[in-house]
């Protein structure tokens, strides 16, 4: 079976963008591959150095992507900082890697001007934790969004340098695995194209129902068709879209014939969506909860997959030795 290695970003808590674009994803893929999936807290050091929440972050993110349907027996699923062995391939992969093309990132440069102040070699050599992170594995297939692209040329490229310069065909070159036909972008109710963190219009699966009516209510739209069957413009299109996702097809009608007719109102419109969106989220929500509050649950689930995690790790770093000339690390 393919091998597939996604690693997460702790960076905050999982919104309906997070969920209909990448989770659900993932957790339909657990059932087709093997999937080893990560929570990336070393990753977090190069921007926020101060590690103080990372633990606490991790194990809650753990505990919201066990809500959304990851599943411990199905996947392999551990904290990133658990499993050690990566570091040593990390160093393997650094010393193959020049100081030219690590500089020349996109992600590098742009952080390096965000945090002038901690321009950090591990901010420089991201792209390598990161390759090391998938062919620790022996990855093949990476679910990723674009803005990962130059990482993954950079995986590709240090297993092709690793394989020339040992003089062997260890390891593969790891794909890009793109979700577009499972994903689905999920659109910001402010009017702007997408949900996202950065635009703060995200409505969050930790968000109860009176937030999301709150947040849905709030949603920009205009004064009403005038003329019937006009296009939407972007912003209704928008609560159309969100409709489209998380509703039933009658209901999406009913609207549109609404609109289309010009005798749509708008508070109904979001009030239904309000109701829907929450009808989704509300399971998923209270099994957070129940996650959440059983921390050695929580700790149980995350050692169990950092052991089955080493055990993989393990082998591959044996067999880097060898191919490089180490003694063995048993
Ligand atoms: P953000 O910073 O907006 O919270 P991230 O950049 O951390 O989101 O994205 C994590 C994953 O969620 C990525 O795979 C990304 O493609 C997906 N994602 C984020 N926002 C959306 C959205 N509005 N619609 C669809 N997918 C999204
Ligand atoms: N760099 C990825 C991101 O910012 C996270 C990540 C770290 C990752 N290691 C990985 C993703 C390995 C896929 C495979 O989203």
């Amino acid at each position: 079976m393919e091998i597939v290695v996604s690693g997460i970003r702790p960076t905050g808590n999982l919104h309906l963008g997070n969920y209909f674009g990448a989770v659900r994803a993932f957790v339909q893929m657990q059932r087709e591959y093997d999937c080893r999936f990560f929570i990336a807290d070393w990753h977090s050091l190069t921007t926020h150095p101060h590690p103080d929440n990372i633990v606490r972050n991790a194990y809650t993110i753990l505990a919201e992507y066990l809500a959304c349907g990851l599943d411990p027996e199905q996947a392999t699923i551990y904290i990133q900082s658990d499993v050690p062995e990566v570091l040593e391939l990390y160093l393997y992969l650094n010393m193959n890697a020049y100081l030219g093309e690590l500089e020349r990132t996109t992600s590098f440069k742009e952080k390096a001007r965000q945090q002038p102040d901690n321009v950090n070699a591990g901010l420089l050599t991201y792209p390598a934790l990161m390759a090391a992170d998938i062919l620790l594995h022996k990855g093949v297939k990476v679910p990723v969004g674009k803005d990962q692209e130059q990482n993954m040329e950079m995986a590709r490229k240090f297993a092709r340098r690793f394989n020339t310069i040992y003089g062997v065909d260890y390891f593969a070159e790891p794909q890009s695995y793109s979700l577009a036909g499972k994903a689905v972008k999920v659109p910001g109710l402010d009017g702007s194209g997408k949900m996202g963190k950065s635009d703060g219009n995200c409505i969050y699966l930790m968000d109860d129902e009176k937030t999301i009516s709150k947040k849905v209510m709030k949603a920009v739209t205009d004064s009403g068709p005038t003329e019937p069957n006009s296009e939407k413009p972007d912003v209704i299109q928008n609560l159309f879209t969100f409709m489209e996702i998380v509703s039933t097809p009658e209901v999406y009608q009913h609207f549109d014939e609404l609109y289309n007719n010009c005798s749509i109102r708008y508070g109904d419109m979001k009030k239904q969506l309000a109701a829907d969106i929450n009808a989704y989220a509300a399971p998923i929500r209270e099994r957070i909860a129940e996650f959440s509050a059983d921390q050695d649950q929580l700790r149980r689930i995350a050692r169990q997959g950092a052991e089955r995690a080493r055990e993989h790790a393990a082998k591959t770093i044996e067999e880097v030795r060898r191919i490089i000339g180490f003694r063995s690390g048993k």
